[in-house]
């Protein structure tokens, strides 16, 4: 099988497509490197030792893409290509929504000219309203506190009409909860372009002295130490979790929906100082105040994601630090 995977220079997208080309399926990745480094496509291929073919385009440009669509037999496509910064979306909200909703849209228009139906969506645990334990399950109540979430939740909707329309479509949603860690080989891994705005490219920089001090935003949240408590998943494990979901649009047609998380909480401090016993370096710190729009506790019921699909995480909070900071010491020395 030939999937195409968007984004497959990101973050997330790099992981994946080394794992399924693991498994045995073919890829073609297409990036336009906005928030990438085509770099990543080699260091795919290092660690694969497999070939594939990539372009440089903007998914939301339908001639290039169709053009792909001609030039290969793609059989499935999963769809990471898309704006991400909460921070961000909250201050050009027009932008996110046109970048995300477009690049979609394009896309979906593009495989159904071409007859290529089966589909795997990135959305986000972001698409979830605040819950009175923090604890988020599929059916939970949907209400996004910031524009980045809206275009995932408006996607969502886009593709739960599409199935309606034609049940010949295989489609799973994937809700990422906070995905940290990188390729044990250290080649590949979290690399922002800007200031990060999450917590573990941030801890990376303080601990390889790019930056002094990482500022906690609370500690008078109502969790064990006050600090914000979020499922951090290997995104190793959350790779696999793509899999799993093609594995499932392999067998049947349907619209899917999954958490992707490992079920546990973990707060900012417990993180902070696992980093550092595990990497024997400190992390220099400061309480600051909270940050607009974030929550207590945020965890996913994974039981849904296990029953259906057989996914469990599998590394631990030790692993996902070992592993970030691998990437960052080993790719400072190159
Ligand atoms: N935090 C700090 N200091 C920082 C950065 C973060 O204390 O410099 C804290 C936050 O307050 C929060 C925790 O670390 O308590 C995690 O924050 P992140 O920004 O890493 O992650 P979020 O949980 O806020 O958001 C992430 C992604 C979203 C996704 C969401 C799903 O950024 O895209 O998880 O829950 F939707």
């Amino acid at each position: 099988m030939k999937i195409l995977v968007t984004g497959g220079a990101g973050f997330i997208g790099s992981h994946t497509s080394v794992e399924l080309l693991k498994a045995g399926y073919e890829i073609v990745i297409v990036d336009n490197y906005s928030n990438s480094s085509p770099d990543v496509i080699d260091k795919i291929k290092k660690i694969t030792g497999k070939d594939f073919k990539n372009y440089e385009l903007d998914v939301c440009d339908k001639d290039s893409l169709e053009k792909v669509f001609e030039e290969n037999q793609i059989d499935g496509v999963i769809h990471f290509a898309g704006f991400k910064a909460v921070g961000e979306s909250s201050k050009n909200p027009v932008m996110y929504y046109r970048n995300n909703i477009d690049s979609t849209l394009t896309l979906l228009e593009v495989m159904k000219q071409h007859n290529c139906k089966k589909f795997v969506f990135s959305s986000s645990a972001c698409v979830y309203g605040n819950t009175s334990d923090g604890k988020c399950c599929e059916d939970s109540p949907l209400a996004p506190t910031n524009p980045y979430g809206e275009t995932k939740l408006v996607s969502e909707f886009i593709l739960k009409d599409l199935y309606k329309s034609d049940n010949s479509w295989g489609i799973v949603i994937l809700r990422y909860f906070n995905p940290i860690g990188a390729h044990e080989s250290g080649l590949i891994g979290e690399n922002p372009k800007d200031i990060p705005n999450n917590l573990m490219p941030y801890i990376v920089r303080v601990a390889s002295k790019e930056y002094d001090m990482l500022h906690i935003f609370g500690n008078d949240y109502k969790t064990i130490d006050g600090t914000g408590v979020r499922d951090y998943i290997h995104v190793v494990d959350l790779s696999i979790g793509h899999i799993k979901a093609l594995e499932k649009l392999n067998k049947e047609n349907g619209l899917f929906t999954y958490n992707l998380g490992t079920g546990h909480g973990v707060s900012v401090l417990e993180l902070v100082n696992t980093f550092s016993k595990v990497n024997n370096v400190e992390v220099k710190y400061e309480f600051t105040a909270r940050r607009l729009g974030d929550v207590d506790i945020n965890y996913a019921d994974v039981t849904k994601a296990y029953n259906e699909l057989g996914f469990k995480a599998t590394k631990t909070i030790e692993d996902m630090c070992r592993d970030s900071y691998n990437y960052v010491l080993k790719n400072k020395s190159n």
